[in-house]
């Protein structure tokens, strides 16, 4: 009776896709500290947690605002021009860690700067986990044994047009890119593609040792 086994078919592909959404959520809820329970189990405060979400939604917004404006012009861009995108966002990435006392990095797998090559296994497992599951945004994790105690976010970075202009093809690399970052990997981008994280370091201010805190001021 193939009229009553199609909607039959139909109703076990959305169980699955319901079960698939399970998981899903799951890894969103492992990822996400619930608000409540975070105030006993998170070494770090749950305003501060969000404050990190908020630093990085901006970072980000500010990086595609200046290579929109770029692609918007309609003079050659010289090389000053040029230079204003990816290196003003580095900068401010380190001002806001500085302002609140995280470490604030970008880590690419493909990366211009080697300083933003991965820096230990979370970081490589997170980026994957980003390449394979487009819908992850963001998540948390708990601070590596050699970062002490606190919380690590991570938030994914995706490429749009506008970075293409950079990050296209090999040969289409502004000058100053092809002379200023000889081990460039960070080409052959596709509009969509995963292009890296930002990794926000949120140690635990509580139980850092006094002299530490005064050299971090
Ligand atoms: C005008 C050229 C230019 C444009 C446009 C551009 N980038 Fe970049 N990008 C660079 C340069 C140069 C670096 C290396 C900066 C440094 O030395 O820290 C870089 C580095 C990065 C990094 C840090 C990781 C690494 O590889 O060193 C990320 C992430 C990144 N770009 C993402 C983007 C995204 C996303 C866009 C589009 C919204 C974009 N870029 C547009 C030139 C550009």
């Amino acid at each position: 009776m193939p009229h009553l086994l199609l909607p039959l078919r139909r109703l076990v592909r959305s169980a699955l896709a319901v079960g698939a959404l399970g998981v899903l959520a799951a890894v969103l809820l492992w990822a996400t500290p619930p608000a409540h329970a975070s105030l006993e189990r998170s070494p770090v405060e749950p305003a501060e947690l969000a404050r990190a979400v908020t630093e990085m939604e901006q970072l980000d917004r500010m990086r595609v605002a200046l290579a929109s404006s770029l692609e918007g012009q309609s003079d050659a861009p010289t090389i000053e021009t040029m230079k204003e995108v990816c290196k003003p966002v580095g900068m401010k990435a380190m001002a806001i860690g500085k302002e609140n006392g995280w470490q604030v990095r970008q880590v690419a797998s493909k990366y211009r700067n080697p300083d933003h090559a991965p820096s230990n296994g979370q970081e490589r497992e997170v980026i994957d986990l980003f390449h394979r599951q487009q819908a992850i945004t963001g998540l948390w994790q708990p601070a590596t044994t050699e970062q002490g105690t606190g919380v690590n976010y991570y938030r994914r970075i995706n490429v749009v047009r506008s970075c293409m202009a950079c990050h296209g093809t090999k040969a289409s690399r502004p000058a100053f890119v092809k002379a200023n970052y000889p081990d460039d990997k960070a080409f052959n981008f596709k509009v969509g593609d995963l292009r890296g994280m930002y990794a926000v370091f949120i140690p635990d201010k509580q139980s850092a040792p006094a002299t530490l805190v005064n050299v971090a001021d």
